[in-house]
Order: structure tokens, then C-alpha cells, then sequence
């Protein structure tokens, strides 16, 4: 009760309604553990079958009969973790027959990344290369990357969808690069897709976007079913190009719980109703239900656009191709920032996260809203009114502030002063008093009024 209302928060990638059919299926299902797969072997099918297909959807060089390398997750972490672990271990076997050191893998990434690939690092002590960002550039720039790569590069990691801004890098190109950088020093470092939010939006929008096992060099992919998967909270997947690609000293056998059972997770006991939830949804809306919501989502996130660029107030730093969401930042920020404006949503019940960038565009503070499905285009129209709303009060106060400033120099001026000598001020001079006295008041009303 006491928590921010989960609908109107635009904070997270992560869905937040699904039908009551569903929401039933779940309950009925909260009682299995997903691990005992010879007890329920059905949910275990059903697993199988939710890998197949999306590795289908990630046009996975599989044949007819083959069944598809991939395991359900607890989410992209988890997901990124085995698939880290699975380029860190073949690479160290490659340098190990070959007869060279091994103890200095590292990954190339954006400086975009998620916290996961900073956690996976840390983790699993690989060292990670960071590609910065600049201003105006808040993805990861394949050449810069390919530069970075070197001997003990164990993969490169693209994203598609940035977690900041939701655009979509550059994949091709650089498979492209990096497929000429191996052809010249005779390595072979491959690439891991972070679709976590993108894996669930280009398939059903962009089909000629080419970013997935299309491409040769990319290994694993993972995506986050509780995403644009449109499950709640608790699933997501990675799936490798073929069996080569894990390495089998990975995969555990266990057979006390009734028959072999191969698993490669990091947890071991945990839900079946996300699984069976994600099955649900792949039958019942089938990929042109998929392609209706994603496009819906898109459109709502448009009419959001249309409406702060139509405040003037801000940038639209999100691309229209990518994620949908809008990441804006405000063009003017002598006065008020990002982070005034998103602690004044929350007077209307809406969270809207601020943030600054990572290196080296940390000067630049973005909002941003995700746009889910049950974000519909009325809420999309109430948001952008709202924020139109809270910026007109921002501004009005700013106007006050000028207005007591001035009045204090006027009154300074005509003699009014501790010494009666006449004041001239600059505009420059009273523009930076009115800031000082704005920033007073905007620290005192920060550090007041909680508990
Ligand atoms: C690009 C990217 N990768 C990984 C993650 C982590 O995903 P999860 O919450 O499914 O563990 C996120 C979450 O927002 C993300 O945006």
C-alpha cells in the first residue's frame, strides 16, 4: 500500500500487467519448484519449447530436428552471468592448449552497459573495457570497441536497447569489424547480444535489422522474458548458437531427483509460474499479438514525444528506432534540473527516474519512461500534460525568485542600502543572484518535509 503504484511506474522495463487468465495461471502454479523436472515434467517441456522458440525468433542456424541450446534465468543477469562464464571458460581452454597465460581475461563493452556486466565482471574477475560515450553519442561505438579488443578479450558485448536511452548498437558493423580484426591477428573473439529489451521488439518490428545469429560471430543472446516478453517479474533466457558454443564442463547432470537432468544455472530451486506464464503468452498471442502490442507501445511513446517536444522545453535524446521509451533531457538547466522535475511528478503519483550518463557524457541528466503495455495513449497524454504542468510551475517560481531578487537590488539601488551609496548590477550579476537564491530554496525544501 505504502509503495509507488506499479502501473505509474515508468521507472522499470519490467511488466506490470498481464490478463486475469494469466494472473490465475500463476497463482495455480506458485507451488512448484521449477528444478524438480522429473516431478513436473511438463513445465520442464514447456521450458524447452519457449528456448526453441526464441531461438527460432533469433534465427538460430538450427535444423528441423535439432532442439535449440538455452535455459530459462531468473532474468538477464542470470542470463549473462552463464553466458559470460561460457566465454570466459572456452576461451581459457583455447589459451590453455595453445600454451599461454589465462589469467587476464577481459570483456569489451559500452560504458552504456547495465550493472549486471559491471556485477558479472566483479564476480567472475574478468577485467571490463569500457568504450566511452560523448555527447550527443550515448551507445557504443563498434570501432572504438574493436580498437579495445585484444588477445584476452574473452567476447565483445553489444546492446540492443540501452538501458539509458533504448537505441538499438550497431551489431553488424560490428560483427563486420571485428570478423576483419580476428582475419588479421588470427583470434577469434566472438560476440554476446544483450537483447534484454530489444530481443522482444526488433523481431516484430524490425525484421531487416540485422543483429542476431544472422551474423556469425554472435555466440549467445540473452533477453529478459519479464521485459517485452510481457511476464512479471522472474524470468529470462540465453540461448547459444549451437552446442559448441557452451562448453559441457558447465552443465551439471543431476539424477536424485528421479532421472539425468543436465542444468547450467546458478540458482537451483526456484518458480515454475513465470516459465509457464512465458508459455502462455507466446501461445496465446503468437507473434502477430506480439507485433499489435509492440507497435502500440511504439505509438504511445510517440504521442509522449510529440508532447514534451511540444513544452520547447527539452531534447529528445532516445531514438525512434530502439526500445519504446523517451529519454529527454531539459535544454535549459541554469534554474531547475532533471531530478526537480521527476521529485515534482511524484506529487501526481508518477515516477519518472533522472539520471546522469555514464563517461564521458556525465554532464548530461536525462529522464526517462518506459513505455509498457498497460502505459495506454490517455496515461501517455496525462504524463506530458503533467510535465508541461510541473515545468510551468518551475518556471513561475524561477519568475518570483527574479522578481524578490530584483526588488532587493532596486530597493539597494535608490539608497536603500546599509550605506545608502547607489548599486549597479549587471544582468549577469543579477542572474547569478536569482540562482543562488533559487538553489537556497530548492536545498531547503530537499532537506526538509522528510520524516
Ligand atoms: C540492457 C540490459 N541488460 C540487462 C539488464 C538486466 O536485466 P534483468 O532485470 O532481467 O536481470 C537490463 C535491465 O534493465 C538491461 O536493460
Amino acid at each position: 500500500m505504502l509503495d509507488g503504484n506499479p502501473r505509474l511506474n515508468l521507472a522499470s522495463f519490467v511488466t506490470t500487467w498481464m490478463e486475469p487468465e494469466c494472473d490465475k495461471l500463476i497463482m495455480a502454479a506458485l507451488n512448484k519448484n521449477y528444478v524438480d523436472m522429473d516431478e513436473y515434467p511438463i513445465t520442464t517441456e514447456l521450458q524447452n519449447r519457449c528456448v526453441n522458440m526464441i531461438a527460432h525468433l533469433f534465427n538460430a542456424p538450427i535444423g528441423e530436428e535439432e532442439t535449440a541450446v538455452g535455459v530459462g534465468t531468473v532474468g538477464s543477469s542470470e542470463a549473462i552471468m552463464l553466458a559470460g562464464l561460457a566465454f570466459k571458460r572456452k576461451w581459457q581452454n583455447k589459451r590453455k592448449a595453445e600454451g599461454m597465460p589465462y589469467d587476464k581475461p577481459n570483456i569489451v563493452t559500452g560504458a552504456n552497459v547495465q550493472v549486471c556486466w559491471e556485477k558479472f565482471a566483479r564476480y567472475f574477475e574478468v577485467e571490463l573495457k569500457e568504450v566511452k560515450l560523448k555527447e550527443g553519442y550515448y551507445v557504443m561505438d563498434p570501432e572504438k570497441a574493436v580498437e579495445m579488443v585484444d588477445e584476452n578479450t574473452i567476447c565483445v558485448a553489444a546492446i540492443l536497447g540501452s538501458t539509458l536511452t533504448g537505441e538499438f548498437e550497431d551489431v553488424k558493423k560490428l560483427n563486420e569489424l571485428l570478423t576483419e580484426k580476428n582475419k588479421e591477428t588470427g583470434w577469434d573473439v566472438p560476440i554476446h547480444v544483450d537483447a534484454a529489451s530489444g530481443g522482444f521488439i526488433a523481431p516484430f518490428l524490425y525484421k531487416d535489422l540485422v543483429w542476431d545469429f544472422r551474423l556469425p560471430l554472435v555466440k549467445s543472446i540473452n533477453v529478459s522474458g519479464h521485459k517485452y516478453g510481457l511476464v512479471y517479474a522472474g524470468v529470462g533466457w540465453v540461448v547459444w548458437r549451437s552446442k559448441e558454443d557452451l562448453p559441457d564442463e558447465l552443465v551439471f547432470h543431476i539424477n536424485y531427483l528421479g532421472a539425468d537432468q543436465p542444468t547450467f544455472t546458478l540458482n537451483f530451486s526456484k518458480g515454475s509460474s513465470q516459465i509457464i506464464a512465458q508459455y502462455y503468452q507466446f501461445i496465446r498471442l503468437g507473434f502477430e499479438g506480439y507485433k499489435n502490442i509492440i507497435e502500440n507501445c511504439m505509438e504511445n511513446a510517440k504521442v509522449l514525444r510529440q508532447g514534451l517536444e511540444q513544452t520547447g522545453k527539452f531534447n529528445i535524446v532516445s531514438k525512434e528506432v530502439g526500445v519504446p521509451l523517451v529519454a529527454f533531457a531539459l535544454k535549459d538547466r541554469t534554474y531547475y534540473t532533471v531530478f526537480d522535475i521527476s521529485e515534482n511528478l511524484r506529487r501526481f503519483g508518477w515516477i519518472v527516474p533522472a539520471y546522469t550518463m555514464p563517461a564521458d557524457a556525465q554532464h548530461i541528466a536525462v529522464l526517462r519512461v518506459v513505455v509498457r503495455e498497460d502505459f495506454s495513449r490517455s496515461l501517455a497524454e496525462r504524463l506530458a500534460s503533467d510535465i508541461h504542468k510541473v515545468v510551468e510551475e518551475l518556471d513561475e517560481q524561477v519568475k518570483h525568485v527574479t522578481k524578490v531578487v530584483t526588488t532587493q537590488v532596486d530597493i539597494t539601488a535608490r539608497g536603500g542600502g546599509t550605506d545608502g551609496a547607489l548599486v549597479h548590477k549587471s544582468e549577469q550579476e543579477i542572474a547569478e543572484e536569482v540562482i543562488t537564491y533559487w538553489k537556497k530554496l530548492v536545498n531547503r525544501k530537499k532537506t526538509s518535509g522528510v520524516c
